[in-house]
């Protein structure tokens, strides 16, 4: 049964502040945080860090490029939002860069797209990045990153992507990586990764591509690989899997 609350109650509740009050207040809190943090300024020395951080950059992309005397808005490979200016997406791939992620990084809280393909960026992830959690679009592929795949990942719960085939990533898939309810695409091939697959992947169930070839992954497929309905792309190949393939493949291709 439902209990309807009389229009005149809810016309007497004390209002002790009118709307355009609150608004003012809202404005007046922007203004102090603002203040305290220029958005622009935190976005520019996030940005700056990770450019020296950068070791070689042979053909002086950033160099020149990325320059104080204009809007970071203006830098080549950067995005920012129309509406507040801030850094959405940031696009230095295939740049022959060489250096390693700077933990500032993490400071570009509107971040949703990372795409440094095919560079030359080394080192282990920040743990900073965490607090990117707007982030949609991760793409590492094709540099030398090394040290574990951080368990990390499974916080950015609105990852559609996660890219970091050809590196030098040690260790076992995380688990957390099924936190990833709405991931549709995952690429770790070409690395060195080891142990079984994590039954939680099999938990994305967006996933349309998946590619973990070329590693030293062990042990036999999961059957719960047929939960994933709308996997079209699958990259097994060049590991230690054995068992039941030949079963699960023909079971997922009639599904
Ligand atoms: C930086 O590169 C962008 C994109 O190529 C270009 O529009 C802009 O004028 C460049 N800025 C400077 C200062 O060179
Ligand atoms: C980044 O730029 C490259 C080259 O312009 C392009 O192929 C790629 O799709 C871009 N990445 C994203 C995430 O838009
Ligand atoms: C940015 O990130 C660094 C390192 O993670 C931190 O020390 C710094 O306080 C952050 N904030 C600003 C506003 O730069
Ligand atoms: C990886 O990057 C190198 C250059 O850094 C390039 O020559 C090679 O074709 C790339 N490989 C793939 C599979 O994209
Ligand atoms: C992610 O998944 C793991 C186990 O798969 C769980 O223990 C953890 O609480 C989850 N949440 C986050 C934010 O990683
Ligand atoms: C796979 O699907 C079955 C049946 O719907 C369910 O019982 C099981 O928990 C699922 N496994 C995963 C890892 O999502
Ligand atoms: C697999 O990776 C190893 C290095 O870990 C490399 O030497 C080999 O060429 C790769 N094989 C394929 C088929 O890509």
């Amino acid at each position: 049964m439902m209990r309807l609350t009389p229009i005149s109650n809810l016309m007497a509740k004390p209002s002790f502040l009118p709307p355009f009050m609150f608004g003012l207040l809202f404005a007046t809190f922007e203004v102090i945080l603002s203040a305290k943090y220029p958005s622009f300024t935190v976005d520019q020395s996030a940005l700056l860090a990770l450019k020296s951080h950068i070791t070689h950059d042979p053909h002086n992309f950033l160099a020149t490029n990325w320059s104080t005397s204009t809007s970071v808005c203006n830098w080549i490979g950067v995005t920012c939002g129309s509406r507040h200016h801030r850094v959405t997406a940031l696009n230095l791939s295939s740049m022959d860069l060489t250096g390693t992620i700077s933990s500032q990084l993490g400071n570009l809280s509107f971040l949703a797209w990372l795409d440094i393909h095919q560079n030359s960026f080394h080192g282990s992830l920040p743990i900073e990045l965490t607090n990117l959690r707007s982030m949609k679009y991760l793409d590492f592929g094709n540099n030398s990153f090394n040290g574990e795949i951080p368990s990390w990942f499974g916080c950015f719960t609105k990852l559609q992507r996660l890219s970091l085939y050809l590196n030098n990533f040690i260790g076992v898939i995380p688990s957390t990586l099924g936190n990833l309810s709405k991931l549709e695409k995952l690429s770790l091939g070409g690395n060195q990764i080891s142990g079984r697959i994590p039954n939680s992947l099999f938990k994305c169930k967006e996933l349309k591509y998946l590619s973990l070839y070329n590693n030293s992954l062990e042990g036999s497929i999961p059957t719960e690989i047929g939960n994933l309905t709308l996997l079209d792309t699958l990259y097994l190949g060049d590991n230690h899997l054995k068992g039941k393939q030949f079963l699960v493949i023909v079971s997922f291709i009639f599904i």
